[in-house]
């Protein structure tokens, strides 16, 4: 089954029928919230809101290892996030869709792995592509379909936070390659692989990072939801299509 991980902005999905949600509990704490699953257009799938339905849960509080947890043990196979971020590539402007095909992680202290048990051995997983290419193509598919213009390939830099960036971590994130930052990234790609899971990301531009457009001087918290809104309706039409085309 798929899964869909929501961000900022896309707490629920307008067009799901929902049969039921499920609370969890998993060897790792609590998930963000119930799982909710449903039918979109005719096809099963279960959501979740990474910050919690009410939108509480800053991003280096998420429990990522439960989130993914509970979906794989509830069946999942393959898994779409949706998160915000910000621009640092010129075309990342606000209100572009990118799928992200690359990411670097400068977030710390998360628990960020599965496989920290003393009592097992060592296992390393290979993240030399960290998104499934597969799942990737999918999603452009359904972009086409739905006639949204979404964005092949970029880096994802994945930040602590909760606060956003300075003018010079940009130029910094700039220099590595970064092309879009946000904070929810990572663990979660990592975790996903580490399950075994098919994990792809749909970026979702809110803001030119700091420095950037019109962050030049302070990124514009207030604009976020007016450019968020109609860009995850636009999210919502690619999942719709997705489901449709694969047969889910
Ligand atoms: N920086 C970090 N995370 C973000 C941003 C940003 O500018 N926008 C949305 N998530």
């Amino acid at each position: 089954m798929l899964a869909i991980i929501g961000g900022t902005g896309l707490t629920q999905l307008a067009n799901l029928e929902i049969t039921h949600r499920q609370v969890m509990r998993t060897p790792y704490g609590e998930p963000s919230g119930a799982i909710t699953f449903g039918r979109l257009r005719q096809h099963e799938v279960m959501f979740i809101a990474r910050h919690g339905y009410g939108h509480t849960i800053p991003p280096h509080e998420v429990n990522y290892r439960a989130n993914l947890w509970a979906l794989h043990d509830q069946g999942a196979k393959r898994v779409i996030a949706v998160a915000a971020v910000g621009g640092i590539r010129a075309d990342l402007v606000p209100g572009v869709l990118v799928l992200p095909n690359q990411i670097i992680d400068y977030t710390h202290g998360r628990e960020f792995t599965y496989f920290d048990g003393r009592d097992r051995s060592v296992i390393h997983i290979d993240f030399t592509q960290p998104y499934s290419s597969k799942m990737r193509q999918q999603i452009l598919d359904a972009a086409k379909i739905a006639k949204v213009s979404c964005l092949d390939g970029g880096v994802y830099g994945a930040t602590q936070g909760p606060r956003l960036d300075t003018a010079a971590e940009i130029n910094r994130l700039e220099r590595d390659g970064v092309d879009m930052v946000g904070m929810t990234g990572m663990p979660e790609a990592s975790l996903a692989k580490e399950l075994g899971l098919d994990y792809a990301a749909i970026a979702v531009v809110v803001n030119h990072a700091a420095g950037r457009g019109n962050s030049r001087e302070s990124i514009h918290l207030e604009n976020i939801s007016s450019v968020a809104q109609p860009a995850m309706a636009k999210v919502r039409s690619i999942l719709e299509c997705m489901v449709d085309s694969d047969g889910n």
